[in-house]
């Protein structure tokens, strides 16, 4: 049952090629598979070919065409094996299985969605299709015929190439595709059914023309057209800065509506939540842009990393995801700004990735056992793959990572392939020994570094004493050093910076130490005067940094640091102590005040008109309930921190009063709409300016008006939210809930973000508030969208709702998951990974989340997806 690294062999039979053949129907699909094997050299003439399978229903199997005798093989609905096949030589298996398509709500394997046929195939989707070899070390080419309804589905997709297709006479169709790079069942794709499309060309770097289709619900097309302008912009940037050129005639994207993730990067054929292809002024919020962006250049780079290049197996999947999304991260970096990408990065790494490293779920980059794949789909893998993938350009620098790069594209193109091989590439183009550093892939756990200063003014000396602790995880007690650069700045008075030619102590490579041991003291000589030290400046290493620093020296860092994530940092840093101080003195039923030095240091910031708007904002933007509670770390109170964080909000609100007012007005965006990252930085500094004039004003008119007058779907739900969440029973927010409700209606996109901003409505009356929203017509407990709108932002985003005193929240936490569960256990063991942090909170509100946790683990047929998370939840 549970799946080990270690036991990792190829397979005894070596797949050549694949023919498919589908002739849908909504509940009786036949599918028909053609596969040839031949025996691996070396392997024992009397192993049987084992084929992997998942509620399936086997109609038909050929030898050569032959029937096979029922003495040879053995059928089950996860397995089919067969025996006596030659030693030698290539054979046919054909394997005839017929699926329900309609019925299919876990959304794995061929399924229908508003009329559409589709599939979803990563990780083990595919066996859900036919009997297979179905792990991504299995390349084979693929040819895939389908017939289909002509009315119903004029439209037939697979990946590769358009081979041709015709009319058959009987009101049906078919068509044919070729898919000439051998690849892995998880890229396998089928889209079938009635839909409209937004064609375009891209040029390669090299001449050939590619055509590019995205398919949308008809009458959607306008919509996607900002997701075309984004795949034409990866396109290029990857050629540009990766050198990588597309390698088929065709590039296909298709939207649909019911999907559980984001979006999946089958060959030539992307299929997307609409969620992350669909956008309008009037629909879409800066925040969608950015995402559809980011997403449509994340899959379509794993056209290289991932596709071309592939994982030997499901534990190299970072191989994959993190350095996708790496590549993806710089993709935005290079169109929007750095700068504020690098803060939001970081702002989501610490809220979801920190909280995950900290407690039950914890688990390496590189897993070496799981039970479930599908719970390995997580931030640590993504996100912190992606640091690991930019501490690497770090260690190295930029044309050493560039040169690794190349070699790896290079030597492994074709084949499915492990860290190690990733890692190989850079050690070999470096001559490092990565050996230290691959302990990013292996260690679990948020490495804390602890860090001390000490200036000798008589003799110009700065020291800097550094200590690194990786805390224990679930199955890792004890834990080595790790290699942990760290970018840094010594401030000077005057704001210049002092230059750092003469250390010892540590390697020191341009601005980055080299922390290696568990302690380290780093001296660095000529320093005139006393230094501010700015450490882990740009986040160079995802960390936790305890350094006792004044507030007076971070606002120094806050005014005059060259790097400006490292002023965000500084304010972040300023804003920390004063939330948990505020916490502290809510929690004693007493009304928090708020340090000068960070008040003045948020106002500078915010009228400093050399910073870009969107910098500002980020800047005002005030740590989370999640951060403070992560700050805390044991015994949390939700209800404290929420109150703690209002009073500091509504004093800084106070003091800022006209500079806010003033911004309010000046970031006006005239015009028509555009999304362009600079319109973008105005309206969140607007929007951020009007939330803290309510908070002075402590009154709704102003987000009433901002509600009223906006004409885009940022500032329209940004006014509304601010209206929900700080006047959510005034009869004017009840009206604006249901004008917009009325207003966006038929627009399940909309009407998503219509229940998420009621979900997110804190205090103890949102859980009657959320009941009362699965009643409403338009939610759909079938629909992830939807379901992960209401349910999941009520357990993930809404602290003290969720976290109510009683434990009803996790009790209704609990009977969710076991609805979902059987319909579609993906959905329901993410939206229970919400409960991770349960030990974190103080004792009352722990033992009711314990108790429902162990009520979702005592019923009776959990999926192994649920069962997977609620035991390590409980045991870790
Ligand atoms: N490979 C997809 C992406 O990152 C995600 C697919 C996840 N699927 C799953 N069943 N967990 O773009
Ligand atoms: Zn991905």
């Amino acid at each position: 049952e549970i799946i080990h690294l270690e036991d990792y062999r190829p397979t005894d039979f070596v797949l050549e090629r694949v023919d498919l053949t589908f002739e849908l129907d909504p509940r009786e699909t036949k599918v028909e598979a053609r596969l040839i094997f031949h025996r691996r050299e070396g392997v024992s003439p009397d192993a049987p070919l084992i084929l992997d399978g998942d509620e399936l229903k086997m109609t038909g199997l050929l030898f050569d065409q032959e029937e096979i005798l029922a003495a040879n093989y053995d059928v089950a609905d996860d397995s089919l094996t067969i025996r006596n096949l030659p030693a030698t030589a290539p054979f046919e298996i054909t394997i005839t299985t017929e699926l329900n398509p309609e019925a299919n709500t876990k959304l794995m394997g061929l399924y229908r969605t508003s009329h559409v046929y589709c599939t979803q195939c990563e990780a083990e989707g595919f066996r859900r299709i036919t009997y297979f070899p179905d792990r991504p070390d299995v390349l084979a080419v693929y040819t895939v015929n389908i017939i289909a309804d002509k009315q119903t589905a004029p439209l037939l997709l697979a990946n590769g190439n358009y081979l041709g297709g015709a009319s058959m006479g009987d009101g049906r169709h078919f068509a044919a595709w070729f898919d000439p790079h051998p690849k892995p069942s998880y890229l396998f794709a089928l889209v079938a059914g009635d839909l409209g499309v937004v064609e375009d060309t891209f040029t390669t770097m090299s001449g050939r023309d590619v055509a590019l289709k995205i398919y949308v619900e008809h009458g959607k097309e306008p919509r996607a057209a900002y997701a075309m302008d984004a795949l034409k912009r990866s396109m290029k940037w990857d050629e540009e800065v990766f050198g990588r050129e597309y390698d088929l005639d065709i590039f296909m994207i298709v939207a649909v509506s019911d999907f559980n993730m984001g979006a999946m990067e089958n060959k030539g054929l992307n299929v997307f939540n609409d969620k992350y292809v669909l956008a309008h002024p009037e629909t879409a919020t800066d925040a969608d842009y950015a995402n559809i962006e980011a997403i449509i250049a994340h899959e379509y780079f794993h056209n290289w990393t991932g596709n071309r290049i592939t994982c030997r197996d499901w534990f190299q999947l970072c191989l994959k995801e993190g350095l996708t999304v790496y590549r993806d991260h710089e993709f935005s970096a290079d169109q929007r700004s750095r700068t504020v990408k690098r803060v939001a990065e970081v702002r989501h790494l610490k809220a979801e990735q920190f909280p995950e490293d900290a407690g039950p779920l914890a688990h390496p980059v590189r897993p070496t056992k799981y039970r479930e794949i599908n719970n390995f789909y997580t931030t640590t893998v993504y996100e912190k793959g992606s640091e690991v993938t930019r501490m690497l350009a770090t260690v190295l620098g930029a044309d050493l990572f560039k040169k690794g790069m190349d070699l790896y594209f290079d030597r492994h193109d074709g084949q499915a392939v492990t860290i190690e091989d990733f890692v190989a590439c850079f050690a070999e183009v470096s001559k490092r020994d990565m050996t230290q550093f691959s302990l990013w892939y292996h260690q679990a756990g948020t490495p804390l570094v602890t860090a001390s200063t000490a200036y000798d003014a008589a003799k110009q000396i700065f020291t800097l004493s550094l200590e690194q602790m990786v805390p224990p995880t679930p199955g890792q007690s004890t834990k080595e050093p790790m290699h942990i650069p760290l970018r840094l700045g010594l401030l000077l008075e005057d704001g210049s910076e002092a230059v750092l030619s003469s250390a010892t102590g540590a390697e020191v490579t341009g601005d980055v130490i080299h922390l290696v041991e568990r302690k380290q003291t780093v001296t660095f000589t000529g320093i005139v005067s006393r230094p501010v030290l700015s450490l882990n400046r740009g986040f160079s290493a995802p960390i936790n940094l305890h350094f006792e620093q004044t507030p007076a020296d971070r606002a120094h860092i806050a005014r005059h640091e060259s790097d400006l994530f490292a002023r965000w940092q500084a304010l972040n840093d300023l804003a920390l102590p004063n939330l948990v101080a505020a916490t502290a003195i809510a929690r004693e039923g007493a009304k928090a005040e708020c340090d000068r030095a960070l008040i003045d240091a948020l106002l500078a910031a915010a009228a400093d008109a050399r910073l870009e708007p969107a910098f500002r904002a980020q800047a005002l933007a005030l740590p989370s309930e999640a951060d403070v509670a992560r700050e805390i770390g044991s015994n949390n109170n939700p209800d404290a921190i929420h109150a703690g964080r209002q009073d500091i909000m509504t004093a800084i609100a106070k003091a800022g009063r006209d500079i806010f007012s003033t911004l309010a007005d000046e970031m006006v965006v005239d015009g028509p709409f555009s999304p362009d990252a600079a319109s973008a930085g105005r309206r969140a500094l607007r929007n951020t300016a009007l939330s803290y004039l309510v908070y002075a004003e402590n009154q709704p008119d102003r987000a009433l008006d901002a509600f009223k007058s906006a004409n885009n779907m940022t500032d329209l739900s940004q006014a509304l939210t601010i209206l929900a969440h700080r006047f959510p029973d005034d009869r004017k927010t009840v009206e604006a809930l249901s004008a917009f409700k009325a207003r966006f209606g038929d627009n399940a996109l909309v009407i998503d973000k219509w229940f998420t901003i009621q979900a997110t409505i804190p205090g103890a009356d949102a859980l009657g508030r959320v009941r009362t929203l699965m009643a409403d017509p338009l939610f759909n407990s079938t629909n992830p969208n939807r379901v992960r709108a209401l349910v999941g932002t009520f357990a993930f985003s809404n602290p003290t709702g969720f976290n109510r005193a009683d434990g009803e929240g996790y009790r209704f936490l609990a009977r969710q998951i076991l609805d979902i569960d059987p319909r579609n256990p993906q959905l329901a063991a993410r939206i229970l990974t919400s409960m991770r942090s349960w030990r974190s909170l103080e004792d009352v509100r722990a033992e009711h989340a314990r108790n429902a946790l162990r009520e979702i683990a005592a019923a009776p047929k959990l999926s192994v997806d649920v069962s997977d998370i609620v035991e390590r939840m409980l045991k870790g």
